[in-house]
């Protein structure tokens, strides 16, 4: 048994943890939207065709804001043709995913859904094959209260009150070959400004998200952020990031992977303040990390190219307990990186990589993912804290040497509650690490969340949904103010601890 030391004091406090943190992503993607959350006839479906049973599971795992409608398939998508009369809205190619899109759902199916979900929507416009008006146009049909054209169709069409979708996304991935209407960072940062600008005289209290690269291969990496950000930087209030991970021939590089997580947000953090500097702005740029998860994109890309149907099961990825191990150290850089990532999204909801997954007609069913997702998103409030923490190390192929454990922390003064978030990517070892929580006064581990083997490939299917579950333990102990935990090797844990609440101080009179 290997030792590790953390110490957790309030007065280190990185910044208040925003909720938008815990996103998530819906795309009309293989049978994310179809059969996912949506299925008329199904038996749990309400009389819209959204299906109760996922809704459920999509409250449990609590995301607080979803992105839509892509991704990818942002890029060819006439919005006007997914609102009105379902029986009048036409049958598309979907370019992106080389599937048929019949548009039966919405941006009024999504956001009723999304209420019901009771997450904040974030919608993308199409700066693919459409530019500034087609952009301009849908916040008005979204936002406006009414008496011009679009926003009078939209009271038409069901929706009396504005929608007030405050997050918008300017495209996705536009350096991307793949992407329909790829651009060159000058060609889409000159685009996106202009986009910007229209949308924001049509409402001034939006959010903008501007596209970073698609991943930190991209060659264009950073100087595509500075390109872009020269040109749109006074207009937007994020930058976005992507990135997915896999697990190769090496498990321990695997689940390392935050480690590459890690540096990409400070390289972009780099590539922003880069910018900021340059042109002299007050203002401090955030990331929207609006797609990140575990892909096994290798396999994928061996697939022969798709044929034209309807909902095809596209990336529908059976996660392991290793994956839920790799996803638990996203999450922790995420929250470490809380004061400059203000918005994160998981990508993405259901079936396409998800931590949901559906059967047609059938039952719905949780991954091992959606458990320390459904975990941090519950627990952590108040402000992130900075952990220094010891930790033995693991020493990967791929990134050298790296701390065995990975941890963040939040401290809610209201609850007088600390959450304490812990990954051991050792393969091997267990790890007792101890926590040094003086500072706070502990009395009591209200919870103890645990993810591990001992079968590490362990998954769930629609015959065996719960073989992975997270364990509630009782073998932390307190004592005087520290913290003993053993880590099982890959592992993730999730802690709750209740503190005294400190006596108010005596003020002389
Ligand atoms: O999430 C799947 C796809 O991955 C998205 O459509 C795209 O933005 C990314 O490449």
């Amino acid at each position: 048994m290997t030792q590790g030391r953390l110490v957790v004091d309030p007065d280190f406090a990185l910044g208040p943890v925003d909720r938008r943190l815990f996103g998530s992503f819906v795309e009309h993607m293989g049978r994310c939207v179809y059969e996912g959350i949506f299925e008329p006839g199904h038996p749990s479906a309400d009389e819209q065709g959204l299906r109760r049973d996922v809704l459920e599971l999509v409250r449990e795992l609590g995301p607080t804001v979803v992105r839509y409608p892509g991704g990818n398939f942002v890029s060819g998508y006439r919005w006007e043709e997914g609102v009105g009369p379902v029986a009048e809205r036409p049958t598309r190619l979907d370019l992106a995913w080389r599937s048929i899109e019949p548009n039966t759902f919405g941006l009024h199916e999504f956001m009723s859904w999304a209420a019901q979900a009771e997450v904040e929507p974030m919608l993308a416009v199409n700066l693919g094959t459409r530019g500034v008006q087609e952009a301009a146009d849908l916040v008005e049909y979204a936002n406006h209260p009414g008496g011009s054209e679009l926003s009078d169709l939209r009271i038409k069409n069901g929706a009396v009150d504005p929608f007030a979708v405050k997050l918008w996304c300017l495209g996705n991935e536009m350096d991307g070959p793949w992407q329909v209407g790829q651009k060159s960072a000058e060609d889409y940062g000159k685009l996106a400004a202009e986009a910007a600008k229209a949308m924001r005289l049509v409402d001034p209290r939006i959010e903008l998200v501007a596209c970073g690269s698609s991943n930190r291969q991209m060659p264009t990496f950073a100087a595509w952020e500075a390109t872009v950000l020269e040109h749109t930087y006074e207009w937007v209030d994020y930058i976005s990031m992507h990135a997915y991970y896999e697990e190769a021939d090496n498990l321990a590089d695997f689940l390392a992977s935050a480690v590459d997580m890690d540096g990409f947000i400070d390289d972009v953090i780099a590539a922003t303040d880069y910018v900021r500097a340059k042109i002299r702005s007050p203002k401090k740029l955030k990331i929207s990390f609006d797609e990140w998860n575990v892909w096994y994109q290798t396999e994928y890309h061996r697939l022969p190219p798709r044929d034209w149907t309807h909902a095809p099961a596209l990336i529908e990825d059976n996660f392991t307990v290793a994956d839920a191990v790799a996803v638990g150290s996203y999450l922790i850089s995420l929250l470490n990186h809380a004061d400059r990532v203000g918005v994160a999204c998981q990508a993405q909801l259901v079936n396409i990589i998800a931590p949901i997954r559906t059967e047609r007609g059938g039952p719905a069913w949780r991954q091992p993912i959606f458990y320390p997702f459904a975990q941090m998103a519950r627990l952590a409030r108040g402000v992130a804290l900075r952990v220094p923490v010891q930790s033995p190390e693991v020493v990967t192929p791929k990134y050298g040497a790296v701390p065995a454990v990975t941890t963040a922390a939040t401290w809610d003064e209201e609850t007088k509650t600390l959450a304490l978030f812990l990954v051991n990517r050792s393969v091997d070892d267990d790890i007792v690490t101890t926590v040094d929580v003086r500072a706070l006064q502990p009395h009591r581990v209200a919870e103890q969340l645990v993810l591990s083997g001992p079968d590490v490939r362990a998954t769930n299917t629609a015959t065996e949904p719960d073989r992975v579950r997270p364990r509630t333990e009782n073998s932390a102990e307190l004592d005087r103010g520290r913290l003993t935990v053993s880590l099982p090797a890959t592992s993730w844990t999730a802690l709750a601890v209740s503190c005294t609440p400190t006596q108010p101080s005596t003020v002389n009179a």
